[in-house]
């Protein structure tokens, strides 16, 4: 299959000027990758939401710096011709410059990313400023920052209140102004994101953002409906079911073995006439 050519952050700008809308997944491993790419996805996001759905933490904060740095090695193996973004954890941009931007090179250097998404809005925008003069493209991340859960009190819609639309759009103009290339936002009202796509000249990519956004990102566990007891979320359309095909899949191998249906003759190897000379002693006049 021919792979579309790989996008970098000037043709993210072209696409929103053009009205093209940009998609995004996340993906973890090499063979989430490879089928993103395969499907033809416009960016990958390497996100620290591996932390819940890969890694079976109940919030993003436990991811290292380490953990990214290893799948987002994995993602770049499998998907050698997309633009790649890896989150950087928790707490790893908000001490001093020197220290962000150590781990921001092992996140470019030792996971192959493209790029790095950050959450966080103005409060950040020095530590952005530092890592694009720094020649790394920085995607932003606003509304809902999952890495703020305990401050913020849970996974609610952001921007409801006419303060918070008003520092959502300062916050959006604040990265824009410090170099980030898009602006991922979450959870917040349709009205209020499509107002700041508008304010600003980079894309904004929403998740739970509504329609009138740059582009759209979805967790690939959730396209792909890819767990366990999967939990329905209002923003989120899935497309396939393969926890159920999976777990249909798994029984039936469980239910072969036990009746020894599996494996059948089409799966087991033959030995040759000699081995089993030598291991059964010569034939028997009978047998010949
Ligand atoms: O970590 C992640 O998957 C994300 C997306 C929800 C945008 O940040």
């Amino acid at each position: 299959m021919a792979t579309k050519p790989m996008l970098n952050i000037i043709k993210l700008k072209k696409m929103k000027e053009a009205g093209d809308p940009i998609s995004m997944i996340t993906a973890y491993d090499y063979p989430s990758a490879r089928l993103a790419e395969e499907a033809g996805i416009d960016i990958i996001l390497v996100g620290d939401s591996l932390a819940n759905v890969v890694l079976g933490y109940n919030s993003t904060i436990p991811i290292t710096i380490d953990d990214m740095v290893f799948h987002s090695r994995s993602v770049a193996r499998g998907a050698t011709h997309t633009f790649i973004v890896t989150d950087m954890p928790f707490m790893t941009y908000h001490g001093n410059i020197d220290e962000t931007l150590r781990n921001v090179r092992r996140i470019m250097q030792e996971g192959y990313a493209h790029a790095v998404k950050m959450e966080g809005g103005a409060e950040i925008a020095p530590a952005i400023n530092a890592i694009v003069k720094a020649g790394v493209p920085v995607l932003g991340h606003i509304g809902l920052t999952p890495q703020s859960v305990n401050q913020i009190g849970g996974y609610r819609i952001q921007g409801k209140t006419p303060e918070e639309a008003k520092q959502l759009m300062e916050d959006a103009k604040a990265l824009e102004k410090a170099g980030a290339f898009a602006i991922v936002l979450e959870l917040v009202t349709e009205e209020v994101a499509a107002a700041i796509s508008a304010a600003i000249s980079i894309p904004v990519i929403g998740i739970g953002a509504g329609r009138k956004v740059d582009g759209q990102v979805l967790v690939y566990h959730d396209v792909l409906k890819y767990t366990a007891s999967y939990r329905e979320k209002r923003f989120v359309k899935t497309y396939a079911d393969l926890g159920e095909l999976a777990k249909q899949g798994i029984t039936e191998f469980i239910k072969e073995v036990k009746t020894k249906e599996f494996p059948s003759e089409d799966h087991v190897f033959a030995a040759n006439e000699e081995v089993l000379d030598q291991l059964y002693g010569a034939k028997t006049g009978a047998q010949q």
